[in-house]
């Protein structure tokens, strides 16, 4: 067997996407805690439903305002502080904790088939914290919509309070038309032609070039010191990667903050970025019909991480506990999928 788990008791300094080193890794050692087994939430809790961010009202955004401020300001110690959050991601991002039963073989959540999955689960764990913070058990995440036009650049509430991130490249600010397949270059393209560019580009990431499982998910990444493949899925690769480059500020030396996975959690953005793949997830699965697109490997499904939750204890969670979201107790709210027929 050979699924995936990190080692609690190895985090160590770890490398940026650009080399440089960073120490992210918790202030007390996790393998030092006790541990739960992750349960469903109660199926009687209220349907939390993940809204477009730049469709929000003024009462969500300030709940959502005040708990992030709450979360920033929160003990280092405590891993509901903004920045513990931040670096969870860090964590597995760089290559911080070495694999269960492996010879110093680092893990890493990017560029494979853990990367849907993973981040589900962080997600998931945030949203639960935030809600918890602001005493609101229907509180969900927004996501940033940047497949449909209205949806195409930063929402407005991230600019604004504790959303707010100066480390941003400032000539992709709102108004700017986000550029889905950015590649550092700057499209020069007119609002109105990005659109369609990004739209027609949507096609090929969610239909063209993802017909069979591996295309869309990613390579099947194993333990072990040979497990590594480096085979993102189309979606990761753009809009998921471009956006944080497009994001993250031009002067930073790894475009820091969106721009670099080790800090890009910093940005509140990263969690309605996020809400966006993991819809995007759920709409392809929906498009394979008959279950086809679904991965049934054991080393998969079994594959583990760890995550604090609410209530501060530490969680075991497997991704077969996270593919379905009815059960995880959230849902997205349905949007137009412009770029379904955008053949070109
Ligand atoms: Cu783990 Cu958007 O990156």
């Amino acid at each position: 067997r050979a699924f995936l788990s990190p080692n609690l008791s190895t985090c160590h300094q770890s490398l940026t996407d650009a080399d440089v080193p960073i120490y992210c890794c918790p202030p007390k050692r996790e393998s030092e805690e006790p541990f739960i087994d992750f349960q469903l939430p109660d199926p009687s809790l209220p349907l939390r439903v993940r809204r477009p961010a730049h469709l929000v009202d003024e009462e969500y955004i300030a709940k959502y305002n005040k708990a992030i401020s709450i979360m920033k300001s929160l003990p280092y110690d405590d891993p509901r502080n903004f920045m513990r959050q931040a670096n969870v991601h860090c964590v597995y991002c760089s290559g911080a904790y070495d694999q269960q039963n492996s010879n110093n073989t680092i893990l890493k959540i990017h560029r494979s088939w853990l990367f849907f999955p993973w981040h589900r689960m962080m997600l998931y764990f945030h949203e639960r914290i935030v809600a918890s913070i602001i005493g609101d058990d229907t509180f969900a995440l927004p996501f940033w919509n940047w497949d449909v036009p209205d949806g195409m650049r930063i929402p407005v509430m991230y600019m604004n309070g504790s959303f707010a991130d100066k480390d941003r490249d400032t000539s992709h600010l709102p108004p700017q038309v986000a550029d889905i397949h950015f590649d550092y270059v700057e499209s020069g393209f007119s609002p109105q032609d990005q659109i369609a560019s990004n739209v027609a580009f949507m096609y090929t990431q969610m239909v063209s070039g993802a017909k069979k499982t591996e295309l869309f998910m990613g390579c099947p990444y194993k333990a072990g010191d040979e497990g590594f493949c480096d085979g993102p899925g189309t979606i990761e690769l753009a809009p998921h990667n471009a956006l944080h480059t497009w994001v993250g500020s031009n002067l930073n030396p790894e475009r820091e903050n969106l721009g670099a996975f080790y800090s890009a959690a910093r940005d509140p953005i990263f969690y309605a970025h996020h809400s966006n793949i993991d819809r995007l997830w759920e709409v392809w699965r929906g498009l394979q019909g008959n279950n086809k697109g679904e991965i049934h490997d054991p080393d998969w499904l079994d594959s583990y991480f760890f995550f604090h939750n609410e209530k501060l204890q530490l969680v075991r969670i497997k991704i077969r506990d996270v593919l379905d979201i009815t059960k995880l107790g959230y849902a997205y709210e349905r949007v137009p999928l412009l770029w379904l027929n955008a053949r070109p």
